[in-house]
């Protein structure tokens, strides 16, 4: 496995892959990687000839009180876990690589980024969709790999795809949890010990809505309602959002008759932890 830092080098590289008639697999993250990161890069080695993991924390992806200058970073341990899970090249340019002095365009979408996490992250997803065209520009991947951890992520990622008809099909992988359910994250590192604890109150809350939503109940406010109850139990858990919404437009539904996503978004802490699942009918 090999690191390279410039978009230069990179695109040799991949040149290369293509002449010879390989298939590439592009994982772009932020880096401190976890299991789930892993499961991404495993599943993208398992699909492709060469796999590529991006390390980038994407600056413009970040608002202006938010944790870009505190974001966990650990390239050595990184590279381990890259290399064990399959990947052949890690891209980890640095912020000017990426963003020049006169950098002045922005991929932006409209609807599916104005709900949920778009709320209280208004720039959130303008950001993300502007580094993962560069991304993909740049890499120009056969298939690109994402989680369902950030499921509105995934959505507009999907939509922006098919909007500007970028040439890479987008696979979705499942959310990777710890043994007591807490989805893994690299925000989880800034839970303190009872924090860590008190943290698993998504995944109840969540369990607890897909047990009544099993057992009939389709009405999007009484889920909402049930949601909020178990996690207002919890004195030190602040609730951001509970929804549900159509999981292609990411509009909010009243009653569930297709598929659908139920997010949430909590404080715990300082940490802004989500969780989702999705029900389909
Ligand atoms: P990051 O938070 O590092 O996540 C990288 C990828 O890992 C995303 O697709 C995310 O959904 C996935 N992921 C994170 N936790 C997961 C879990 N517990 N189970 C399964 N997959 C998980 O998401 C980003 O970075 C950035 O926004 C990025 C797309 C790289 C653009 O900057």
């Amino acid at each position: 496995m090999i690191i390279l830092n410039t978009i230069e080098e990179i695109r040799e590289q991949v040149k290369k892959f293509k002449n010879e008639g390989l298939s590439v697999g592009l994982v772009p993250t932020m880096g401190y990687l976890h299991e789930g990161h892993e499961s991404l890069i495993k599943r993208a080695s398992k699909e492709n000839d060469k796999v590529v993991v991006s390390i980038f924390i994407n600056p413009t992806q970040f608002g202006e009180n938010e944790d870009l200058d505190s974001y966990p970073r650990d390239l050595e341990r990184d590279t381990i876990i890259c290399e064990n899970a399959g990947a052949d090249i890690i891209f980890n340019p640095n912020k000017e690589e990426i963003y020049n002095n006169d950098f002045s365009t922005f991929v932006e979408m409209n609807n599916l980024s104005n709900e949920l996490c778009g709320k209280s992250r208004p720039t959130h997803f303008g950001g993300v969709c502007t580094v993962v065209s560069k991304l993909f520009n740049i890499v120009k991947p056969d298939k690109a790999y994402f989680g369902q951890k950030d499921a509105q992520q995934l959505a507009i990622i999907k939509r922006m795809v098919i909007d500007l008809n970028f040439d890479v099909e987008v696979i979705g992988c499942p959310i990777i949890r710890e043994k007591d359910g807490l989805a893994k994250s690299s925000r989880n590192s800034y839970l303190s010990e009872e924090e860590r604890k008190i943290a698993t109150i998504l995944n109840k809350a969540l369990n607890h809505a897909k047990k009544i939503i099993f057992d009939g109940e389709k009405n999007s406010n009484i889920i909402v309602e049930a949601i909020k109850e178990v996690i207002n139990k919890e004195p030190r858990a602040t609730i951001d959002y509970i929804e549900v919404v159509d999981s292609v437009s990411i509009k909010p539904i009243e009653y569930i008759e297709m598929s659908v996503l139920v997010a949430i978004a909590v404080y715990i802490g300082k940490a802004r932890l989500i969780d989702n699942f999705t029900y389909e009918v």
